[in-house]
């Protein structure tokens, strides 16, 4: 049977885990081999545990048993030269590249105006110029190939709409949607698509950790994780807490597929109708 996206190559950032893993292994289900990169650490500012190389590990396996091949690299979306190196490696490796989905990032709490500094900066180094990076990394490659591309950036829910106490991820989300639409238009010329996908809440290890459950609960440093999705449903329309990472995987795989040959410049949502916008009693 062909897949959608057989014979093609994907860059993913932050591979390691949660979403960025689930779209390595739903890519490399449709035909697709997978250049991996992560940072694999924890982050300074960051509340929550950042994967290890044995995360990494697993989504090289996880990808091989699915007979595709796979490159992957420890590298952070901070450092640009780290990235092209990975990008590279994995070029000479696998022959090509097609599909570019930059997706690492991190999240963060706070009002506004208390964030410290360094919030604020990490925060807008990685989920902005970080995406930068990754895709400057391979757009030169895409050109040279001649062969078109497509490119995806993971923005948010709050890349098209404010979520309190969350203004430095609001803002960097937001930046990656600008980012994305003038891409899509200085390069389909070259018949590269770039678009955006933006996921209500994914659970993954993002939201499930002591520090969101807490927040989640107003401060109670035993929150469980059943009162923080509890506070977390009344976010969408759907009476759902959060969506499968599989869900935002299926969007990317759409965009990266030829089904969606001339869709570009698109903020494709994903989101429970969180966005849509409403107002229910939930139960
Ligand atoms: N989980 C959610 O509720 C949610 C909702 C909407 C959007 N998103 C976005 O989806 C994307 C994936 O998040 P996730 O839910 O899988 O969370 P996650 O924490 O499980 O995965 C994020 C991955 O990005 C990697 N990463 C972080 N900083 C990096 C850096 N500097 N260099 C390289 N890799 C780095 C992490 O190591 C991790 O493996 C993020 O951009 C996030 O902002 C998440």
């Amino acid at each position: 049977m062909s897949g959608r996206v057989d014979g093609k190559v994907a860059l993913i950032s932050g591979a390691a885990r949660g979403q960025g893993r689930s779209h390595a292994v739903r890519l490399a289900a449709e035909g697709a081999d997978i250049i991996a990169l992560d940072v694999c650490a924890d982050i300074e500012s960051i509340h929550y545990p950042g994967p290890t190389e044995a995360d990494l590990h697993e989504t090289i396996r996880l990808v091989e048993e699915l007979d595709r091949r796979v490159v992957a690299h420890v590298a952070d979306v901070r450092r640009f030269d780290s990235v092209r190196a990975a990008v590279q490696d994995g070029v000479a490796e696998l022959g090509r590249l097609d599909i570019v989905v930059a997706n690492a990032g991190v999240m963060g709490f706070g009002q506004a105006w208390e964030l410290t500094e360094l919030e604020w900066q990490t925060m807008i180094d990685i989920n902005l110029t970080g995406v930068w990076n990754t895709v400057r990394a391979a757009i030169p490659i895409l050109i040279d190939q001649g062969a078109g591309g497509s490119i995806i950036m993971t923005s948010s829910a709050a890349g098209l709409a404010a979520i309190p106490h969350t203004a430095h991820y609001v803002a960097a989300k937001h930046g990656v949607v600008g980012l994305m639409r003038s891409l899509a238009v200085e390069l389909a010329s070259h018949r590269i698509r770039v678009n955006s996908v933006h996921p209500t809440t994914v659970d993954t290890e993002m939201i499930n950790n002591q520090y969101l459950y807490t927040l989640l609960t107003g401060g109670d440093p035993h929150g469980t994780r059943e009162a923080a999705m509890a506070a977390l449903r009344a976010q969408n329309a759907f009476p759902i807490a959060a969506i499968d990472p599989l869900d935002v995987s299926n969007a990317v795989l759409y965009l990266a597929s030829d089904d969606a040959r001339f869709v570009t410049g698109t903020t494709l949502v994903v989101d429970a109708g969180a966005l849509a916008p409403f107002k229910l009693p939930h139960a």
